[in-house]
C-alpha cells in the first residue's frame, strides 16, 4: 500500500460526517466557535431572565376582575428606564467588540506565495454544481493543474503551520464554500474574487456543503476536504500533477478515440491529450477521487458506468446530457475512464 492509500485509510477512520461548527479542527473555526458560544451563553441568559420574569409576573400578579377594576399602573419610573437601555446597549457593545476580533482573526489577508512559507494557494470555482479547484502554488514552486470536487491538503505541525489560502470565483451564480470544522462560510460570487484560509493539525476528511442557494442541485453541491500528512500530500501532488498515462491496451486506446469522436472532449479535459474542454470537470485523474458528480456518490465502476450512461437519472438538471451511448461504447469509455488513474 502506497502513502496515499495509508492517507485514505486515516481519512476514512475520522469522524467525517461531523458537520458541527462546535468541534473545530482550525484556528478560524475556533475562533467562530468561541464567539458562536458566547453569544449562546449571553442570550441565553436574556431569554432566562425575560422569560422568568415574564413567567413570575403573569402568575404572581394575575386576577381575576369581578368589580372590573384595574391595578395601579407604573408610568416612567427613572431607574428602571435607565436599567433597561443602558444593560441592553452594553450587551450590544460586548458583542461588537468580540465579533470585531473574531473577524480579526478570520480574515488574514492573503500573502503572496514564497519559497519555503509551506503555503498552498488553491482557486475554487464554483459551478453549477461542483467544485473546480485549480492548484496554483505549493511552498513557492508553481503548480498548473486542475481538478474537482476533492481539496486535498497538508496538514499542520505545532509550530510549523501550513495554510492554505483559498481564492474563490464564481462561473455562474453565487455558491457559497463551508467545510463547518475548518472554518466559516465564504460566499463565491459572479464577477467578484473572495479568499478564505485552511488550517488543520489533524488528518481526515472534512465534508461540507454549498452554503448558498445556487440551483436544483444546490443540495447535492458537496464539499470534501482531505487533510493529509505533508508526505501524503508531496505524494498526491505529484501523481496528479502529472498528465494522463500514455501507455494503453487496445480496449482503452479505442475507449480514447470514441472520447475524442463523442464531443465529451468539448466539456471535459485529459492533460496530455487533445481533450481540452473547460465547462465540465478535469478527468486527468479521475479515478483517484473517492466520488462522482460532487460527491453524491462513490466512484464505483458500475456508478461511474450509470453517471455515464444517464447523468440526469443521478443530477437531473446537470449540464451533462444523455448522450444515449449503445452499451458497447460504454464498455469502450468505462475501459478509457478506467485507465485514468
Ligand atoms: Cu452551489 Cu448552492
Amino acid at each position: 500500500m502506497d502513502i496515499l492509500g495509508a492517507g485514505l485509510i486515516l481519512a476514512a477512520r475520522a469522524t467525517p460526517h461531523d458537520l458541527s461548527i462546535f468541534h473545530p479542527e482550525s484556528p478560524a473555526g475556533s475562533a467562530i466557535a468561541n464567539l458562536s458560544i458566547l453569544v449562546l451563553v449571553i442570550t441565553s441568559g436574556i431569554l432566562l431572565i425575560v422569560g422568568g420574569v415574564l413567567m413570575y409576573c403573569v402568575l404572581r400578579f394575575r386576577t381575576t376582575s369581578v368589580d372590573g377594576i384595574e391595578p395601579p399602573q407604573v408610568y416612567g419610573s427613572i431607574p428602571i428606564e435607565v436599567a433597561w437601555t443602558a444593560a441592553p446597549a452594553m450587551i450590544v457593545f460586548i458583542l461588537i467588540l468580540v465579533t470585531t476580533r473574531t473577524l480579526w482573526e478570520v480574515e488574514i489577508p492573503k500573502p503572496s506565495s514564497t519559497p519555503g512559507d509551506d503555503a498552498l494557494f488553491v482557486t475554487v470555482v464554483g459551478r453549477q454544481w461542483w467544485w473546480e479547484y485549480q492548484y496554483e502554488q505549493y511552498n513557492g514552486k508553481e503548480l498548473a493543474f486542475v481538478t474537482a470536487n476533492e481539496l486535498h491538503m497538508p496538514v499542520s505541525e505545532s509550530g510549523r503551520p501550513r495554510r492554505v489560502h483559498l481564492t474563490l470565483k464564481s462561473d455562474d451564480v453565487c455558491h457559497s464554500f463551508w467545510v463547518p470544522r475548518l472554518g466559516g462560510k465564504t460566499d463565491l460570487i459572479p464577477g467578484r474574487v473572495s479568499t478564505m484560509w485552511l488550517q488543520t493539525e489533524r488528518p481526515g476528511l472534512y465534508l461540507g456543503q454549498c452554503a448558498e442557494f445556487c440551483g436544483e442541485q444546490h443540495a447535492n453541491m458537496l464539499l470534501r476536504v482531505v487533510a493529509e500528512s505533508p508526505d501524503a500530500f508531496d505524494a498526491w501532488l505529484e501523481k496528479e500533477a502529472a498528465s494522463a498515462k500514455t501507455t494503453s491496451t487496445e480496449a482503452v486506446a479505442q475507449g480514447r478515440e470514441l472520447f475524442q469522436k463523442l464531443s465529451c472532449v468539448n466539456c471535459h479535459s485529459v492533460r496530455g491529450t487533445s481533450a481540452d474542454g473547460t465547462n465540465g470537470p478535469d478527468l486527468t485523474h479521475v479515478m483517484r477521487r473517492a466520488t462522482l458528480a460532487s460527491g453524491q456518490i462513490v466512484n464505483s465502476p458500475e456508478n461511474l458506468r450509470s453517471w455515464i450512461a444517464d447523468p440526469q437519472k443521478i443530477k437531473r438538471g446537470s449540464l451533462m446530457p444523455n448522450f444515449g451511448l449503445s452499451q458497447l461504447q460504454l464498455d469502450h469509455i468505462m475501459a478509457y475512464l478506467e485507465s485514468l488513474d
